[in-house]
């Protein structure tokens, strides 16, 4: 295997418009959802990662036809909910959290027998907390010890369920509505804090009969649920932009203009932490595609300073945590971040690795359990390899530091990056 590395070093400026990959969550979700609609639906603005075609991938091998029209547009000629034929073969999901527990959701109502896996960080990842509300819906789902894939599914049918969830977690949340399709009785499901609403907005869409009020999400019992064909558009990933976003505000005398980026209120964290701590971004030429929020984002060079980030926020920045920690590096005073706990389950132990990385670059940061405390500013050294946990938002956020580092530094193992953002270097070196 050839080991990829990235090399960035400091920045005067980053001057400039780009555009950012469609967003990686609403792009799952409409493979997922035109799969299930019966005739052809149009996707454009598909973020073409190596995650998102982990889910394109898998709805092959389930019998589905989608074809590759240009490039990021892709047709999917759905099945309807009932039509997906048992696979040959064990669908492996890569790295893809996503992939694997909607898939999860949905194979367990499925009248065939399947196997999910996926490479060594997403076979490590935990897969109970979809198993434990599945089970209960009537899923017959085995796992390895501690509920770990590979995961073995016979479909059954399946009831409804009224479920509290202990984590705010848009996968278990989704995940639960999928199999909740496929059963006559009602869903109901209690988040413990907002997590990201696509799947509702996107099923909404679709012509699904679905309410959110708060924290409570229903889909009432209902024997005849059809999902109809749509044009669907995805946004830009706000979580991708974050890094752009974050390169203009720690480098002197920039100002970039990103288009066309997802504002979903359920995602926006990272705005709101970045206005809190003294960036300039302003939201310009706000509209709607496809039941999404949109806008373009103008960031100029700013001096930030430190604050508090707990509670309700968190979910709704969750992969944004690394790259705020680079920023917090930059700012004026302490930056705590507390009761991000579910850092240490993804892709990689997310507080673990950009704690460590940053301390070797000079940084003045401390990990605990659920958190991180950052006392900044600081210099980044440089002249050294960071290593990226095979996970792409660490790469990014990495990256991003190299841009004020007094040496040059190099990201090893940066392909990874193309699990969530193919072009990153690209892009990022078009700002000058
Ligand atoms: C995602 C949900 C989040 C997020 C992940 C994508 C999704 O995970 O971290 O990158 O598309 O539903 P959790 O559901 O585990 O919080």
């Amino acid at each position: 295997m050839i080991i990829i590395s990235l090399k960035v070093e400091k920045k005067e400026k980053l001057k400039g418009k780009v555009s950012i990959p469609g967003d990686k969550s609403i792009s799952h979700r409409a493979v997922i959802l035109s799969s299930l609609a019966k005739g052809k639906s149009k996707i454009e603005g598909f973020l073409e990662s190596e995650d998102c075609l982990s889910t394109v991938k898998a709805f092959r091998n389930l019998g589905v036809e989608i074809k590759k029209e240009s490039s990021n547009q892709y047709i999917v000629k759905g099945v309807g909910l009932n039509g997906l034929k048992e696979p040959d073969n064990i669908l492996d999901c890569c790295n893809s959290g996503t992939t694997m527990r909607l898939m999860l959701g949905l194979l367990s109502a499925q009248n065939f027998y399947s196997i999910l896996t996926g490479d060594d960080s997403l076979r490590a990842r935990p897969m109970e907390r979809i198993i434990k509300p599945l089970t209960r819906m009537g899923a017959h789902i085995w796992s390895r010890e501690g509920g770990y894939a590979p995961l073995s599914i016979m479909g059954s049918n399946l009831t409804g369920i009224d479920y509290k969830m202990p984590v705010a977690s848009a996968q278990v949340k989704s995940a639960i509505l999928l199999a909740g399709l496929y059963s006559d009785q009602s869903v109901k499901i209690v988040e413990p804090a907002l997590s990201r609403d696509h799947t509702e907005r996107m099923l909404a869409g679709f012509g699904i009969n679905i309410k959110k009020e708060g924290h409570h999400i229903i889909l009432p019992a209902d024997n005849n649920r059809k999902l109809h064909p749509q044009e669907f558009v995805v946004p830009g990933d706000i979580s991708s932009a974050a890094f752009l976003i974050s390169a203009g505000l720690i480098t002197n005398n920039s100002q970039i203009l990103i288009k066309d980026v997802g504002i979903n209120p359920t995602r926006t964290g990272f705005l709101e932490v970045v206005e809190k701590m003294g960036g300039q971004i302003k939201l310009l030429n706000r509209r709607e595609v496809s039941g999404e929020p949109i806008a373009d984002i103008e960031v100029k060079s700013s001096q930030l300073h430190g604050i508090e980030i707990a509670g309700e926020l968190i979910p709704k920045m969750i992969d944004e945590i690394p790259i705020i920690a680079v920023l917090a590096s930059q700012a004026d005073g302490v930056t705590v971040i507390k009761d991000a706990g579910e850092l240490r389950v993804k892709e990689t132990d997310r507080i673990r690795a950009i704690v460590s990385q940053l301390s070797r670059l000079g940084v003045k940061m401390e990990e605990f359990r659920d958190g991180m405390i950052i006392k900044g500013p600081n210099q980044i050294k440089g002249g050294i390899s960071v290593k990226s946990f095979g996970d792409h938002r660490i790469a990014m956020s990495l990256a991003v530091a190299g841009l004020v580092a007094e040496k040059e530094l190099t990201i090893t193992n940066s392909r990874v990056i193309n699990t969530s953002f193919p072009g990153f270097k690209e892009t990022l070196f078009s700002l000058s």
